[in-house]
Protein backbone atom coordinates (compact mmCIF):
# COMPACT_ATOMS: atom_id res chain seq x y z
CA UNK A 1 0.00 0.00 0.00
CA UNK A 2 0.91 3.58 -0.72
CA UNK A 3 2.77 5.35 2.19
CA UNK A 4 1.33 8.97 2.01
CA UNK A 5 3.27 10.26 4.51
CA UNK A 6 0.25 11.87 5.93
CA UNK A 7 2.64 13.03 9.32
CA UNK A 8 3.91 15.68 7.65
CA UNK A 9 0.70 18.01 8.18
CA UNK A 10 0.33 16.78 11.53
CA UNK A 11 0.96 18.03 15.23
CA UNK A 12 1.09 15.48 17.80
CA UNK A 13 0.65 15.44 20.98
CA UNK A 14 2.05 13.27 23.92
CA UNK A 15 0.24 11.21 26.27
CA UNK A 16 1.72 9.57 29.51
CA UNK A 17 -0.95 7.93 30.44
CA UNK A 18 -0.48 7.74 34.10
CA UNK A 19 -0.74 11.55 35.12
CA UNK A 20 -2.84 12.70 32.11
CA UNK A 21 -6.53 12.50 33.52
CA UNK A 22 -7.91 10.91 35.88
CA UNK A 23 -11.08 9.51 34.71
CA UNK A 24 -12.24 6.56 37.12
CA UNK A 25 -11.52 8.44 40.30
CA UNK A 26 -8.88 5.72 41.70
CA UNK A 27 -5.85 8.45 41.51
CA UNK A 28 -4.01 6.94 38.07
CA UNK A 29 -4.99 9.04 34.82
CA UNK A 30 -6.84 6.28 32.47
CA UNK A 31 -8.35 6.06 29.22
CA UNK A 32 -11.58 7.10 30.01
CA UNK A 33 -9.93 10.32 31.34
CA UNK A 34 -8.67 10.37 27.71
CA UNK A 35 -11.73 10.32 26.41
CA UNK A 36 -13.11 12.92 28.10
CA UNK A 37 -9.95 15.25 27.09
CA UNK A 38 -10.15 14.64 23.15
CA UNK A 39 -12.01 18.27 22.63
CA UNK A 40 -9.51 19.48 24.51
CA UNK A 41 -6.74 18.25 22.24
CA UNK A 42 -8.57 19.48 19.26
CA UNK A 43 -9.28 22.72 20.25
CA UNK A 44 -5.56 22.89 20.91
CA UNK A 45 -4.73 21.93 17.09
CA UNK A 46 -3.81 18.39 17.96
CA UNK A 47 -3.79 15.87 15.18
CA UNK A 48 -2.22 12.82 16.37
CA UNK A 49 -1.57 11.24 20.02
CA UNK A 50 1.08 9.41 21.09
CA UNK A 51 0.16 6.81 23.85
CA UNK A 52 3.44 5.92 26.02
CA UNK A 53 2.59 2.45 26.65
CA UNK A 54 -0.95 1.57 27.96
CA UNK A 55 -0.20 -2.41 28.03
CA UNK A 56 -0.27 -4.39 30.93
CA UNK A 57 2.42 -4.04 33.05
CA UNK A 58 4.09 -4.89 36.57
CA UNK A 59 5.39 -0.55 36.91
CA UNK A 60 8.94 -1.42 37.20
CA UNK A 61 9.28 1.31 34.55
CA UNK A 62 6.23 2.84 34.33
CA UNK A 63 4.99 0.92 31.55
CA UNK A 64 7.89 0.55 29.61
CA UNK A 65 8.00 -3.30 31.15
CA UNK A 66 5.55 -5.28 28.70
CA UNK A 67 4.02 -8.25 30.54
CA UNK A 68 1.74 -8.74 27.44
CA UNK A 69 1.83 -6.60 23.89
CA UNK A 70 -1.96 -7.54 23.16
CA UNK A 71 -3.79 -5.85 25.70
CA UNK A 72 -4.60 -3.22 27.37
CA UNK A 73 -4.01 -2.70 31.25
CA UNK A 74 -6.92 -3.10 33.21
CA UNK A 75 -5.96 -0.17 35.01
CA UNK A 76 -6.25 2.19 32.23
CA UNK A 77 -9.64 1.04 31.35
CA UNK A 78 -8.49 -2.53 28.81
CA UNK A 79 -9.53 -2.75 25.62
CA UNK A 80 -13.16 -1.38 25.98
CA UNK A 81 -11.56 2.26 26.98
CA UNK A 82 -8.98 2.34 24.60
CA UNK A 83 -11.28 1.12 21.35
CA UNK A 84 -13.83 4.08 22.94
CA UNK A 85 -11.32 6.23 22.26
CA UNK A 86 -9.44 5.16 19.15
CA UNK A 87 -12.89 5.38 17.46
CA UNK A 88 -13.38 9.13 19.40
CA UNK A 89 -9.92 10.53 18.08
CA UNK A 90 -10.62 9.01 14.90
CA UNK A 91 -14.04 10.63 14.63
CA UNK A 92 -12.33 14.02 15.27
CA UNK A 93 -9.78 13.23 12.67
CA UNK A 94 -6.84 12.68 15.32
CA UNK A 95 -4.55 9.92 14.80
CA UNK A 96 -3.09 7.48 17.57
CA UNK A 97 0.01 6.26 17.45
CA UNK A 98 1.46 3.46 20.12
CA UNK A 99 4.55 2.81 22.14
CA UNK A 100 6.32 -0.14 20.62
CA UNK A 101 8.99 -1.60 23.33
CA UNK A 102 10.46 -4.98 21.89
CA UNK A 103 14.03 -4.41 22.95
CA UNK A 104 12.90 -5.93 26.34
CA UNK A 105 10.04 -7.01 27.80
CA UNK A 106 9.24 -7.78 31.71
CA UNK A 107 10.83 -10.10 33.62
CA UNK A 108 6.63 -11.21 34.63
CA UNK A 109 6.13 -11.41 30.94
CA UNK A 110 5.15 -15.44 30.11
CA UNK A 111 8.00 -15.61 27.22
CA UNK A 112 10.42 -14.66 30.03
CA UNK A 113 9.46 -17.02 32.37
CA UNK A 114 9.21 -20.00 29.61
CA UNK A 115 12.85 -18.74 28.79
CA UNK A 116 14.41 -19.49 32.65
CA UNK A 117 12.76 -22.76 32.20
CA UNK A 118 14.27 -23.57 28.81
CA UNK A 119 10.68 -24.20 27.45
CA UNK A 120 10.76 -24.28 24.06
CA UNK A 121 9.93 -22.80 21.73
CA UNK A 122 11.41 -19.92 24.22
CA UNK A 123 14.53 -20.74 25.43
CA UNK A 124 16.39 -18.31 23.10
CA UNK A 125 13.85 -15.52 23.16
CA UNK A 126 16.57 -13.08 25.19
CA UNK A 127 20.23 -13.42 25.88
CA UNK A 128 21.31 -15.55 28.59
CA UNK A 129 24.58 -16.30 28.86
CA UNK A 130 26.68 -18.73 31.85
CA UNK A 131 29.21 -16.79 33.29
CA UNK A 132 32.78 -16.53 32.99
CA UNK A 133 34.97 -19.11 35.08
CA UNK A 134 37.01 -16.85 37.46
CA UNK A 135 33.20 -15.53 38.33
CA UNK A 136 33.12 -12.46 36.15
CA UNK A 137 29.77 -11.49 34.43
CA UNK A 138 29.67 -12.55 30.89
CA UNK A 139 31.02 -9.18 29.61
CA UNK A 140 31.62 -5.25 31.26
CA UNK A 141 28.46 -3.75 29.80
CA UNK A 142 26.45 -1.49 31.81
CA UNK A 143 23.00 -1.01 32.05
CA UNK A 144 20.90 2.57 31.51
CA UNK A 145 19.59 1.93 35.20
CA UNK A 146 21.25 -0.43 37.41
CA UNK A 147 24.79 -1.05 37.63
CA UNK A 148 25.79 -3.75 35.38
CA UNK A 149 23.72 -5.51 32.26
CA UNK A 150 23.68 -8.86 33.91
CA UNK A 151 21.47 -10.45 36.27
CA UNK A 152 22.10 -14.52 37.57
CA UNK A 153 18.72 -16.12 37.26
CA UNK A 154 18.38 -19.08 39.84
CA UNK A 155 15.69 -21.03 38.01
CA UNK A 156 18.25 -20.80 34.65
CA UNK A 157 21.17 -20.95 36.16
CA UNK A 158 22.45 -18.66 34.03
CA UNK A 159 22.87 -14.32 33.46
CA UNK A 160 20.39 -12.46 31.28
CA UNK A 161 20.94 -9.39 29.57
CA UNK A 162 18.85 -6.40 30.62
CA UNK A 163 20.11 -2.49 29.26
CA UNK A 164 17.54 -0.91 31.17
CA UNK A 165 16.45 -1.91 34.56
CA UNK A 166 16.75 -5.68 36.02
CA UNK A 167 13.06 -6.09 35.18
CA UNK A 168 13.07 -5.72 31.28
CA UNK A 169 15.51 -8.24 30.08
CA UNK A 170 16.43 -7.75 26.47
CA UNK A 171 14.56 -9.91 23.88
CA UNK A 172 17.27 -11.99 21.43
CA UNK A 173 15.81 -10.26 18.08
CA UNK A 174 18.58 -12.13 16.70
CA UNK A 175 16.52 -15.23 16.66
CA UNK A 176 13.35 -15.27 13.69
CA UNK A 177 10.68 -16.27 16.46
CA UNK A 178 11.12 -13.35 18.42
CA UNK A 179 10.99 -11.41 15.12
CA UNK A 180 8.10 -13.21 14.15
CA UNK A 181 6.55 -12.08 17.29
CA UNK A 182 7.11 -8.23 16.87
CA UNK A 183 5.22 -8.22 13.67
CA UNK A 184 2.25 -10.24 15.21
CA UNK A 185 2.78 -7.31 17.54
CA UNK A 186 2.72 -4.96 14.50
CA UNK A 187 -0.01 -6.22 12.43
CA UNK A 188 -2.40 -6.82 15.90
CA UNK A 189 -2.60 -3.25 16.48
CA UNK A 190 -3.04 -2.00 12.70
CA UNK A 191 -5.75 -4.76 12.06
CA UNK A 192 -7.14 -2.74 15.43
CA UNK A 193 -7.14 0.64 13.31
CA UNK A 194 -4.60 2.27 15.15
CA UNK A 195 -1.57 4.14 12.58
CA UNK A 196 1.64 3.31 13.45
CA UNK A 197 3.96 3.28 16.12
CA UNK A 198 7.01 5.12 18.15
CA UNK A 199 9.53 2.28 18.52
CA UNK A 200 11.21 2.71 22.01
CA UNK A 201 15.22 2.35 22.05
CA UNK A 202 14.49 0.40 18.66
CA UNK A 203 18.02 1.02 17.47
CA UNK A 204 19.12 -1.06 20.40
CA UNK A 205 17.87 -4.30 19.05
CA UNK A 206 20.95 -5.23 16.93
CA UNK A 207 23.48 -6.34 19.69
CA UNK A 208 27.11 -7.33 18.31
CA UNK A 209 28.44 -10.92 17.54
CA UNK A 210 30.02 -12.38 20.67
CA UNK A 211 28.93 -9.37 22.98
CA UNK A 212 32.99 -8.28 23.55
CA UNK A 213 34.37 -6.46 26.34
CA UNK A 214 33.86 -2.34 25.49
CA UNK A 215 37.71 -0.92 26.73
CA UNK A 216 36.49 2.68 25.27
CA UNK A 217 33.26 3.96 27.08
CA UNK A 218 34.57 5.41 30.56
CA UNK A 219 30.46 5.05 30.81
CA UNK A 220 27.63 3.64 29.17
CA UNK A 221 29.82 0.58 28.57
CA UNK A 222 29.12 -1.48 25.88
CA UNK A 223 26.78 1.34 24.26
CA UNK A 224 28.67 0.99 20.57
CA UNK A 225 27.69 -2.37 20.10
CA UNK A 226 24.40 -2.46 20.84
CA UNK A 227 23.27 1.35 19.44
CA UNK A 228 22.86 0.59 15.60
CA UNK A 229 24.40 -3.20 15.69
CA UNK A 230 25.00 -5.25 13.08
CA UNK A 231 21.79 -6.39 12.21
CA UNK A 232 19.67 -3.23 12.66
CA UNK A 233 18.51 -2.22 9.33
CA UNK A 234 18.13 -6.08 8.00
CA UNK A 235 15.59 -6.19 10.87
CA UNK A 236 13.93 -2.99 10.20
CA UNK A 237 13.19 -3.61 6.65
CA UNK A 238 12.09 -7.01 7.50
CA UNK A 239 9.55 -5.53 10.08
CA UNK A 240 8.57 -3.30 6.98
CA UNK A 241 8.70 -5.30 4.01
CA UNK A 242 6.60 -8.04 5.84
CA UNK A 243 3.77 -6.05 7.75
CA UNK A 244 4.44 -2.23 7.41
CA UNK A 245 4.28 -1.74 4.06
CA UNK A 246 0.77 -3.34 3.71
CA UNK A 247 -0.80 -0.37 5.86
CA UNK A 248 -0.48 3.49 5.09
CA UNK A 249 1.12 4.09 8.82
CA UNK A 250 4.08 6.03 10.42
CA UNK A 251 7.02 5.21 12.25
CA UNK A 252 8.69 7.32 14.66
CA UNK A 253 11.86 5.50 15.95
CA UNK A 254 13.72 6.65 19.35
CA UNK A 255 17.61 6.86 18.58
CA UNK A 256 19.98 7.82 21.08
CA UNK A 257 23.70 8.91 19.85
CA UNK A 258 22.43 9.68 16.21
CA UNK A 259 23.76 11.88 14.35
CA UNK A 260 21.39 13.22 10.83
CA UNK A 261 23.80 11.55 8.49
CA UNK A 262 22.77 7.91 10.41
CA UNK A 263 19.73 8.71 11.00
CA UNK A 264 19.72 9.00 7.30
CA UNK A 265 20.51 5.25 6.86
CA UNK A 266 17.03 4.79 8.26
CA UNK A 267 14.97 7.54 7.42
CA UNK A 268 15.66 8.73 3.68
CA UNK A 269 12.26 8.75 1.86
CA UNK A 270 13.49 6.24 -0.76
CA UNK A 271 10.63 3.22 -1.68
CA UNK A 272 10.91 0.03 0.88
CA UNK A 273 12.17 2.49 3.71
CA UNK A 274 12.45 1.52 7.15
CA UNK A 275 11.35 4.39 9.43
CA UNK A 276 9.78 7.81 9.16
CA UNK A 277 11.14 10.06 11.26
CA UNK A 278 13.23 9.89 14.57
CA UNK A 279 13.74 10.85 18.08
CA UNK A 280 17.05 12.58 18.04
CA UNK A 281 18.55 13.55 21.29
CA UNK A 282 21.02 16.35 20.48
CA UNK A 283 18.72 19.36 20.67
CA UNK A 284 18.17 17.70 24.12
CA UNK A 285 21.78 18.04 25.00
CA UNK A 286 21.88 22.01 25.34
CA UNK A 287 22.39 21.69 29.03
CA UNK A 288 23.99 18.39 29.76
CA UNK A 289 26.47 15.71 28.51
CA UNK A 290 24.85 12.95 26.64
CA UNK A 291 22.15 12.62 29.44
CA UNK A 292 20.56 15.26 31.65
CA UNK A 293 22.37 13.26 34.62
CA UNK A 294 25.47 15.04 33.61
CA UNK A 295 24.08 18.96 34.25
CA UNK A 296 25.98 21.79 32.51
CA UNK A 297 25.01 25.40 31.90
CA UNK A 298 22.60 25.77 29.44
CA UNK A 299 24.24 26.71 25.92
CA UNK A 300 22.03 28.39 23.06
CA UNK A 301 24.84 27.93 20.72
CA UNK A 302 24.55 23.79 21.05
CA UNK A 303 20.84 23.81 20.66
CA UNK A 304 20.58 26.10 17.94
CA UNK A 305 23.63 24.14 16.13
CA UNK A 306 21.74 20.77 16.52
CA UNK A 307 18.46 22.72 15.44
CA UNK A 308 20.16 23.93 12.43
CA UNK A 309 22.17 20.71 11.63
CA UNK A 310 18.87 18.66 12.11
CA UNK A 311 16.90 21.25 9.52
CA UNK A 312 19.63 21.40 7.13
CA UNK A 313 20.75 18.06 6.62
CA UNK A 314 17.80 16.00 6.31
CA UNK A 315 16.21 19.06 3.88
CA UNK A 316 14.55 17.06 0.78
CA UNK A 317 16.04 13.97 1.99
CA UNK A 318 14.33 12.86 5.56
CA UNK A 319 11.63 14.30 7.90
CA UNK A 320 12.24 15.58 11.08
CA UNK A 321 10.36 15.00 14.23
CA UNK A 322 10.40 18.60 16.12
CA UNK A 323 10.24 18.55 20.55
CA UNK A 324 10.84 20.09 23.31
CA UNK A 325 9.74 17.49 25.89
CA UNK A 326 8.99 14.07 26.60
CA UNK A 327 8.50 11.60 29.81
CA UNK A 328 11.92 11.32 29.74
CA UNK A 329 13.68 15.13 30.64
CA UNK A 330 12.69 17.94 32.51
CA UNK A 331 10.89 20.56 32.12
CA UNK A 332 11.84 22.17 29.06
CA UNK A 333 11.08 26.12 30.75
CA UNK A 334 12.81 25.63 33.42
CA UNK A 335 15.89 24.08 31.22
CA UNK A 336 16.17 26.38 28.39
CA UNK A 337 13.62 28.89 29.15
CA UNK A 338 13.10 30.81 32.87
CA UNK A 339 10.53 30.17 35.61
CA UNK A 340 10.32 33.66 36.41
CA UNK A 341 9.75 34.63 32.81
CA UNK A 342 7.52 31.21 32.34
CA UNK A 343 4.97 32.65 30.29
CA UNK A 344 6.96 34.47 28.15
CA UNK A 345 10.00 31.94 27.93
CA UNK A 346 7.24 29.13 27.57
CA UNK A 347 5.82 31.18 24.28
CA UNK A 348 9.56 31.87 23.10
CA UNK A 349 10.32 28.16 23.35
CA UNK A 350 7.54 27.36 21.12
CA UNK A 351 8.17 30.11 18.35
CA UNK A 352 11.78 28.56 18.20
CA UNK A 353 10.55 25.03 17.30
CA UNK A 354 7.18 25.17 15.74
CA UNK A 355 7.96 26.78 12.71
CA UNK A 356 11.14 24.60 11.84
CA UNK A 357 10.28 22.12 9.35
CA UNK A 358 9.01 18.45 10.75
CA UNK A 359 6.61 17.40 12.58
CA UNK A 360 5.80 18.97 15.86
CA UNK A 361 4.91 16.89 19.13
CA UNK A 362 3.77 18.56 22.29
CA UNK A 363 4.10 16.19 25.76
CA UNK A 364 1.11 16.49 28.58
CA UNK A 365 1.26 19.91 30.22
CA UNK A 366 3.71 21.73 28.01
CA UNK A 367 1.22 23.79 26.33
CA UNK A 368 0.47 25.24 29.98
CA UNK A 369 3.98 25.71 30.76
CA UNK A 370 4.05 23.31 33.39
CA UNK A 371 7.58 23.28 35.54
CA UNK A 372 10.01 21.05 37.13
CA UNK A 373 8.63 19.31 40.24
CA UNK A 374 10.67 19.62 43.66
CA UNK A 375 10.14 17.06 45.70
CA UNK A 376 11.80 17.67 49.45
CA UNK A 377 12.80 14.76 50.31
CA UNK A 378 14.91 12.02 47.09
CA UNK A 379 12.35 9.26 48.49
CA UNK A 380 9.70 10.51 47.16
CA UNK A 381 11.17 10.50 43.37
CA UNK A 382 9.09 7.36 41.82
CA UNK A 383 11.15 6.62 38.70
CA UNK A 384 13.47 3.55 38.98
CA UNK A 385 16.63 5.63 37.22
CA UNK A 386 16.33 8.48 39.40
CA UNK A 387 16.51 6.46 42.34
CA UNK A 388 19.21 4.69 41.64
CA UNK A 389 21.42 7.77 40.51
CA UNK A 390 20.56 9.16 43.60
CA UNK A 391 21.76 6.08 45.46
CA UNK A 392 24.96 5.26 43.41
CA UNK A 393 26.20 8.87 41.99
CA UNK A 394 27.85 12.04 43.36
CA UNK A 395 28.08 10.26 46.98
CA UNK A 396 29.89 12.75 48.02
CA UNK A 397 28.58 15.70 47.74
CA UNK A 398 25.94 16.30 50.79
CA UNK A 399 22.11 15.59 50.25
CA UNK A 400 20.78 19.12 49.38
CA UNK A 401 23.82 18.94 46.62
CA UNK A 402 22.34 15.31 45.37
CA UNK A 403 18.76 16.71 45.60
CA UNK A 404 18.99 19.50 43.75
CA UNK A 405 21.18 17.78 40.95
CA UNK A 406 17.89 15.50 41.06
CA UNK A 407 15.54 18.69 40.62
CA UNK A 408 17.51 19.49 37.63
CA UNK A 409 17.89 16.12 35.59
CA UNK A 410 15.47 13.61 37.17
CA UNK A 411 12.51 12.18 34.75
CA UNK A 412 9.86 12.64 37.43
CA UNK A 413 10.47 16.13 37.22
CA UNK A 414 8.02 16.12 34.54
CA UNK A 415 5.69 13.12 35.38
CA UNK A 416 3.69 15.39 37.47
CA UNK A 417 -0.46 15.07 37.23
CA UNK A 418 -1.22 17.58 34.46
CA UNK A 419 -3.04 20.54 35.90
CA UNK A 420 -6.28 21.23 34.87
CA UNK A 421 -7.71 23.60 37.64
CA UNK A 422 -6.74 25.09 41.01
CA UNK A 423 -8.86 22.61 42.74
CA UNK A 424 -8.22 19.86 44.59
CA UNK A 425 -5.60 17.59 43.23
CA UNK A 426 -4.80 20.52 40.36
CA UNK A 427 -8.52 18.77 39.21
CA UNK A 428 -6.33 15.75 37.96
CA UNK A 429 -8.47 13.06 39.98
CA UNK A 430 -11.37 12.90 42.60
CA UNK A 431 -9.09 10.23 43.89
CA UNK A 432 -5.77 9.87 46.20
CA UNK A 433 -3.40 10.89 43.43
CA UNK A 434 -0.70 8.40 42.28
CA UNK A 435 1.74 10.82 42.67
CA UNK A 436 2.81 14.53 43.78
CA UNK A 437 0.99 17.10 42.19
CA UNK A 438 3.11 20.17 41.26
CA UNK A 439 2.28 23.17 44.18
CA UNK A 440 1.90 25.20 41.65
CA UNK A 441 -0.91 23.97 40.22
CA UNK A 442 -3.00 27.40 41.49
CA UNK A 443 -1.67 29.48 39.01
CA UNK A 444 -0.33 27.22 36.27
CA UNK A 445 -3.78 24.99 35.20
CA UNK A 446 -5.84 25.15 32.22
CA UNK A 447 -8.77 26.24 33.41
CA UNK A 448 -7.27 29.26 34.28
CA UNK A 449 -5.15 29.34 31.06
CA UNK A 450 -8.37 29.24 28.64
CA UNK A 451 -9.82 32.44 30.31
CA UNK A 452 -6.80 34.23 29.82
CA UNK A 453 -6.25 35.63 25.91
CA UNK A 454 -2.28 36.24 26.68
CA UNK A 455 -1.94 32.75 28.31
CA UNK A 456 0.50 30.41 27.08
CA UNK A 457 -1.99 28.07 26.20
CA UNK A 458 -3.69 30.17 24.00
CA UNK A 459 -0.66 31.15 22.41
CA UNK A 460 0.34 27.66 21.30
CA UNK A 461 -3.53 27.33 19.59
CA UNK A 462 -2.43 30.36 17.75
CA UNK A 463 0.80 29.36 17.09
CA UNK A 464 0.11 25.53 15.77
CA UNK A 465 -3.17 27.40 13.44
CA UNK A 466 -0.70 29.98 12.11
CA UNK A 467 2.34 26.73 11.42
CA UNK A 468 -0.98 25.20 9.21
CA UNK A 469 -2.44 27.80 7.93
CA UNK A 470 1.21 28.75 5.91
CA UNK A 471 2.45 26.42 3.15
CA UNK A 472 6.14 27.89 3.19
CA UNK A 473 6.08 26.15 6.92
CA UNK A 474 5.60 22.99 5.75
CA UNK A 475 7.87 23.23 2.51
CA UNK A 476 10.21 26.27 2.70
CA UNK A 477 14.09 26.37 3.30
CA UNK A 478 15.44 26.85 6.71
CA UNK A 479 18.36 29.68 7.10
CA UNK A 480 19.54 30.53 10.40
CA UNK A 481 21.46 33.51 11.34
CA UNK A 482 23.31 35.21 13.86
CA UNK A 483 24.52 31.46 14.79
CA UNK A 484 27.11 32.52 17.17
CA UNK A 485 24.97 34.78 19.15
CA UNK A 486 24.25 33.38 22.68
CA UNK A 487 21.53 35.45 23.27
CA UNK A 488 19.19 35.10 20.10
CA UNK A 489 17.76 32.42 18.15
CA UNK A 490 17.07 33.73 14.41
CA UNK A 491 15.43 31.63 11.37
CA UNK A 492 13.53 32.27 8.45
CA UNK A 493 11.72 29.98 6.07
CA UNK A 494 11.47 30.75 2.89
CA UNK A 495 9.49 29.78 -0.40
CA UNK A 496 8.84 30.72 -3.76
CA UNK A 497 5.90 33.43 -2.42
CA UNK A 498 6.27 33.56 1.16
CA UNK A 499 8.62 34.18 3.76
CA UNK A 500 8.57 33.79 7.35
CA UNK A 501 11.11 35.29 10.02
CA UNK A 502 11.50 33.96 13.34
CA UNK A 503 13.20 36.17 16.38
CA UNK A 504 13.62 34.67 19.50
CA UNK A 505 15.52 36.34 22.58
CA UNK A 506 16.92 33.65 24.96
CA UNK A 507 18.09 36.39 27.86
CA UNK A 508 16.56 37.68 30.56
CA UNK A 509 17.36 41.71 29.88
CA UNK A 510 16.27 43.53 26.73
CA UNK A 511 19.27 42.92 23.78
CA UNK A 512 19.07 45.45 20.81
CA UNK A 513 16.47 44.08 17.79
CA UNK A 514 18.26 42.41 14.86
CA UNK A 515 17.28 42.05 11.52
CA UNK A 516 19.23 39.98 8.81
CA UNK A 517 19.91 41.84 5.47
CA UNK A 518 16.80 41.60 2.82
CA UNK A 519 14.15 41.44 5.42
CA UNK A 520 11.95 44.48 4.86
CA UNK A 521 10.07 44.75 7.79
CA UNK A 522 7.77 47.72 6.96
CA UNK A 523 6.56 45.22 4.55
CA UNK A 524 5.52 42.17 6.68
CA UNK A 525 3.21 41.62 8.82
CA UNK A 526 3.46 40.97 13.05
CA UNK A 527 1.68 37.49 12.76
CA UNK A 528 2.67 36.20 16.13
CA UNK A 529 4.32 37.95 19.30
CA UNK A 530 4.38 37.35 23.39
CA UNK A 531 4.93 41.22 23.53
CA UNK A 532 1.85 43.20 23.39
CA UNK A 533 3.83 46.58 22.82
CA UNK A 534 6.88 45.45 20.84
CA UNK A 535 9.62 47.44 20.27
CA UNK A 536 11.35 49.06 17.43
CA UNK A 537 14.96 48.97 18.25
CA UNK A 538 14.47 46.33 21.34
CA UNK A 539 13.82 42.71 21.86
CA UNK A 540 12.47 42.46 26.06
CA UNK A 541 13.68 39.43 27.68
CA UNK A 542 12.48 36.17 26.28
CA UNK A 543 10.30 38.22 23.33
CA UNK A 544 9.90 36.72 20.09
CA UNK A 545 8.35 37.37 16.96
CA UNK A 546 6.92 36.05 13.90
CA UNK A 547 7.05 38.58 10.75
CA UNK A 548 5.52 37.52 7.65
CA UNK A 549 5.44 38.13 3.68
CA UNK A 550 3.22 36.39 2.08
CA UNK A 551 -0.94 36.46 1.18
CA UNK A 552 -1.03 33.14 3.10
CA UNK A 553 -2.57 34.26 6.55
CA UNK A 554 -6.45 36.04 5.83
C1 LIG B 1 12.97 4.95 26.45
C2 LIG B 1 11.68 5.37 27.09
O1 LIG B 1 11.27 6.60 26.58
C3 LIG B 1 11.94 5.39 28.58
O2 LIG B 1 10.91 6.00 29.30
C4 LIG B 1 12.18 3.98 29.03
O3 LIG B 1 12.51 3.98 30.40
C5 LIG B 1 13.32 3.33 28.25
N1 LIG B 1 13.25 3.60 26.85
C6 LIG B 1 13.28 1.84 28.43
O4 LIG B 1 12.15 1.32 27.79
Amino acid sequence: MEHTRWYKDLVFYQIWPRSFYDGDGDGMGDLWGVYEKLDYLKSLGMDGIWFSPLYPSPGADCGYDISNYMDIAPEYGGMEAFQKVLQGAHDRGMKVIMDLVVNHTSDEHPWFQKSRRREDPYTDYYIWRPGKKNGKLPNNWDSCFEGKAWQYDEVRGEYYMHIFAVKQPDLNMDNPLVRQEVKKILRFWLDLGVDGFREDVITYISKKERLPNDYLMPASKGIRFYNHGPHIHEYLSEFYRDVLADYDCMTLAEAPLVSPKKALAYIAEKPGGQIDMMIQFQSMCADCLFTDYIHMPFSLRRLKHAWSTWQKKLDGKGWNMLYLENHDHPRIISRYGSERFRTESGKMLAAAYLFQKGTPFIYQGQEIGMTNWRPQSPDMYEDIQTRWQYENTALHLSEGKRLRRMWLASRDSARTPVQWTAGENAGFTTGKPWFYVNPNYREVNVEAEEKDPDSLLNFYKKAIALRKSLEVVRSGSYREYNALSSRRYTYSRISENEKLLVLCSFVDEPIPLKVPRGFDLSKARLVLQNNREPQEKTLQPYETRVYYWGNGVK
